[in-house]
């Protein structure tokens, strides 16, 4: 039905600028609503001081079923509404040329006296102010970069993420908490100029198509390849389509219907491929590595100081961080180890008995990527695995200690997943999977769902959280006890063609919207992007060892608390 959409745009239009009316009027109304209540108030106003994805005005009102049949209920696309205006960025005012773009090499940063004094005490917050400025060397005059930054020591393997606020014109905050005493260094990247999260964000869009499915159709000796995808794209010629919408859950997916077989001979999904002609040559200037992808800026002057002990009697850092607000980070690394924030102190789980310990008697069901696929295989150094002869990538898998009865399991979670191959009996949706479990005090859930849903707006990642999120629900109601533990998105290695397709643009955004629709729920939430952050080990997709043991042993001090 996509495909027709060229031929509705004035309809299209109209139904958007009637939603846009709609939505005028319901902003009033917005503040009344529950879902509301628990987070921060809907920024409407200018102000100064706020995180950048409260800034700016509501994003248009998009009637975006995106090829489904689903229509959101009144609920539902509040929700939705309250989501996408909580992830709204800056967008540059006009567009210029490369030259005004934002360029790290000229950008500076200065750490801010304390109060008025070059001295810095455990417990207080530390301000680096950063400028930026253009290939020219000019000032920016707006905001909407995309910049991280972390405080950390080599000398104490310690590490935390910061917190950047944009002033939205060209100047930004990056505020740390102080919480180690002794050498603290800031370090300040720009992952991509605001010019090029403009870009992004106009793939993620208008070209949802740019990284696309296939599947495979097999009956006696006949087989052909089509192309899937949850939307098929407006310009694909009118072709008949094969309709795979799951029953249950409603979540989309179409593949363009083979000439010969019937649509029930697909036997299989595996990854297509990403569209190349994405953006122009100039758009291709604000994607170099080495020059305007993630580039750490400069400081003015020393980017580092030295924090001297709290003065008044010992106060325990956890509750230091209590004291912080809401936007404190959730954990730190000291001595190479993450001490998180969560209330359950991180134990070490180093040897093999202890593991084996926390682990007697439970059964622990992963869902996801192939970042939860990571953890699986950590454990089967625990838990022999028992070979069940799946495909490398996509599983499902599992691990089998009798003695001890424990039983892991991982399967990947279901389209748009873009791994080599999935058989099509294998390929399942999360949400209906959970509806399956029993749940208990026994059960453990490990979730983690994001690599893949980059490429899309974000409304089909928030369908699927809602989805995911009602079975949940379902799950604690009958099995009280079942221990849900929710893994974020991280940071990863980005070049130019990893940049449109997947960058961490896009993970921050899908970040933001999990926690935002998971708080409140009683799970456990592993704080991946922090994890990779605050690390000094490059950025990667699958963090390396050092950063999953960590996370393993968050994990695992929750699952065994006692
Ligand atoms: C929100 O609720 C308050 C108190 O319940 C009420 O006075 C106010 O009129 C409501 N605002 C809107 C815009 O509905
Ligand atoms: C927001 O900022 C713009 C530009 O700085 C200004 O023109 C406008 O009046 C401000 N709006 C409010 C509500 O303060
Ligand atoms: C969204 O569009 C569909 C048609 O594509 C229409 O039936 C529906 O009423 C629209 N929903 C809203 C809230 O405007
Ligand atoms: C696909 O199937 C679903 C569920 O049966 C249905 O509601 C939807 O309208 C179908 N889509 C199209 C394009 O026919
Ligand atoms: C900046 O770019 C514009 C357009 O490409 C060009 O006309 C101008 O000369 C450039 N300025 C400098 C200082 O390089
Ligand atoms: C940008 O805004 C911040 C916060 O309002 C202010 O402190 C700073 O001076 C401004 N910078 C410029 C160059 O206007
Ligand atoms: C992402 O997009 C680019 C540009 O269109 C493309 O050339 C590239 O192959 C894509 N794939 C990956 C894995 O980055």
């Amino acid at each position: 039905m996509c495909r027709h959409l060229s031929k509705f745009a004035p309809i299209f239009l109209l139904i958007a600028l009637s939603g846009l009316l709609f939505l005028l009027r319901n902003i009033l109304t917005l503040e009344n609503l529950s879902f509301y209540t628990r987070s921060k108030p809907l920024q409407l106003l200018n102000s100064s001081h706020t995180d950048v994805a409260q800034m700016g005005p509501l994003p248009p009102y998009r009637n975006l079923t995106f090829c489904s049949h689903l229509e959101p209920t009144p609920d539902e696309a509040l929700e939705d509404r309250y989501l996408l205006n909580a992830i709204t960025w800056p967008k540059p005012p006009a567009p210029v040329p490369f030259n005004q773009t934002s360029d790290p090499v000229h950008s500076l940063f200065a750490i801010l006296p304390s109060e008025g004094r070059r001295e810095w005490r455990v417990g207080d917050q530390l301000e680096a102010l950063v400028q930026m400025h253009d290939f020219q060397g000019r000032p920016k005059p707006y905001g909407g970069d995309f910049l991280v930054a972390r405080l950390h020591s080599p000398e104490l393997e310690a590490g935390v993420a910061g917190r950047v606020v944009d002033h939205l014109n060209g100047s930004y905050s990056a505020l740390f908490p102080l919480l180690w005493g002794g050498p603290a260094r800031v370090e300040i990247t720009m992952v991509h100029s605001s010019e090029a999260v403009a870009v992004l964000q106009r793939l993620r869009e208008q070209r949802p198509d740019r990284f696309f499915f296939q599947s495979l159709f097999r009956s006696g000796k006949l087989s052909e390849t089509t192309i899937c995808n949850m939307c098929l794209p407006p310009n694909v010629p009118q072709e008949p389509l094969c309709n795979y919408t799951d029953l249950h859950t409603g979540e989309p997916w179409y593949c363009l219907k083979p000439k010969l077989l019937g649509c029930g001979s697909r036997i299989n999904h595996f990854k297509g491929g990403y569209k190349t002609d994405l953006i122009t040559n100039k758009e291709a200037l604000l994607f170099q590595s080495r020059v305007n992808i993630k580039v750490v800026l400069h400081a003015s002057g020393p980017d580092g100081i030295n924090v001297l002990p709290k003065k008044t009697g010992p106060q325990s850092l956890l509750h230091l961080m209590e004291e912080v607000a809401y936007d404190s980070p959730s954990g730190y690394y000291y001595h190479g180890s993450w001490r998180s924030f969560g209330g359950t102190p991180a134990r070490q789980f180093s040897d093999s008995s202890s593991v084996t310990r926390c682990l007697t008697g439970k059964v622990i069901h992963m869902y996801g990527d192939s970042t939860t696929r990571q953890w699986f295989s950590y454990l089967t150094a625990f838990v022999p695995e028992f070979n069940l002869r799946s495909p490398e990538q996509a599983g499902p898998f599992m691990a089998v200690d009798s003695k001890h009865n424990i039983l892991l399991k991982y399967r990947c979670h279901g389209p748009p997943i873009g791994f080599s191959t999935v058989s099509t009996s294998e390929l399942r949706y999360v949400a209906n999977e959970l509806d399956r479990l029993p749940g208990g005090p026994h059960t453990v859930v490990v979730l983690s769902l994001w690599a893949h849903f980059s490429p899309f707006p974000v409304e089909v990642y928030i369908r699927r959280m809602r989805h995911i999120r009602r079975a949940l629900v379902r799950l604690l109601d009958r099995g009280p006890g079942t221990l849900v533990v929710i893994r974020s998105a991280n940071l990863r290695a980005l070049d130019r063609d990893v940049s449109l397709n997947h960058s961490d643009w896009f993970s921050l955004q899908l970040d933001r919207v999990l926690r935002t629709m998971f708080t409140g729920l009683g799970v456990v939430f592993v704080d991946a992007w922090e994890m990779t952050l605050a690390h000094h080990l490059p950025h990667d997709v699958h963090p390396p060892p050092a950063i999953i043991k960590n996370m393993m042993d968050l994990i695992l001090s929750h699952v065994c608390k006692s």
